[in-house]
């Protein structure tokens, strides 16, 4: 058979085929050279919307840390919070089932990467070195990594873990950004030691009880923190300003691309601000 005879049979085919599917749609066929006539999951997206695959089928995996008020934490056995919120908002809006999984923040990113979980919302900054292990949406808040003293402290301000023969102890939620930040420029420096905690409310237990010197925390759970417990003060200075953003798998652009758009409508359509409101006092 020549090249073009080749095509006109294979068009035909198709053509073919294509009636013979359409005549067949309402009447479901056991045969299996009939094409589908139900759209397969990895069909073409239409204008405007993209196919995309979650972990659970009509579900929203959503991994976090629940000991972060106000992003994330307990009430009862739920976990509420700004996070858990825009979670839910997003969920609405692609049809979706939310779930959430509480788990060590320094395994979301890991939990996002090998498919465990859809999306990472934690109060998660967007750092570089994350960037190159999973995509980050549109930011919807920024955070402010502050300094947690006892009100009596000799430490009066961010400079001064930094002044020259300093060699404070430092509390930190482990693999956070105020671990990272502190590592990089004190412990490696020589001006400090820091000590590593799973939660950020055991460092502040171990400020409370002398442990460390001070606490290097996001803003809002620091004020969460200082409010339970008596004795501590929050210093002026500000350590480091950061946004935040939830992860998603570098394997599902898809994915990506449905989570962004339904935040980014969130966040125009002004539900961000009334969930983030809700919690935080302007
Ligand atoms: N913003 C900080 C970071 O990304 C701390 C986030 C901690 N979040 C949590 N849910 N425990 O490293």
């Amino acid at each position: 058979m020549k090249k073009y005879t080749k095509i006109l049979t294979a068009i035909l085919a198709v053509a073919m085929l294509l009636s013979l599917a359409a005549c067949s749609s309402k009447t479901p066929s056991t045969e299996s050279d009939v094409p589908a006539t139900e759209t397969p999951e990895t069909a073409a997206p239409e204008a405007g919307e993209a196919a995309f695959t979650t972990v659970n089928e009509g579900k929203l995996t959503m991994g976090t840390n629940a000991a972060f008020p106000p992003y994330e934490f307990y009430e009862g056995s739920n976990i509420v919070g700004i996070d858990a919120e825009i979670a839910g908002a997003i969920a609405d809006k692609l049809g979706l089932e939310l779930v959430i999984e509480d788990m060590e923040f320094d395994a979301i990113i890991t939990a996002v990467q090998t498919g465990k979980i859809d999306i990472g919302l934690a109060g998660m900054t967007v750092t570089d070195e994350r960037k190159e292990a999973v995509n980050f949406t549109s930011s919807y808040a920024t955070g402010v990594q502050v300094v947690i003293v006892a009100e009596d402290s000799p430490i009066a301000s961010v400079d001064d873990l930094f002044a020259e023969g300093a060699s404070h102890v430092i509390g930190v939620q482990r693999n956070t950004t105020g671990d990272l930040y502190t590592t990089w420029d004190l412990e490696d420096e020589g001006l400090a030691t820091i000590d590593r905690y799973s939660k950020g409310a055991e460092a502040v237990m171990a400020l409370k009880t002398g442990k460390v010197d001070c606490v290097v925390i996001d803003n809002e759970p620091a004020k969460a923190f200082v409010a339970e417990n008596e004795g501590l003060k929050i210093l002026d200075t500000e350590y480091a300003v950061e946004e935040y953003a939830a992860a998603v798998s570098k394997n599902n652009e898809a994915l990506l691309t449905a989570i962004d758009t339904a935040l980014q409508e969130l966040i125009a359509d002004g539900t961000v601000a009334e969930i983030i409101a809700k919690y935080i006092e302007a």
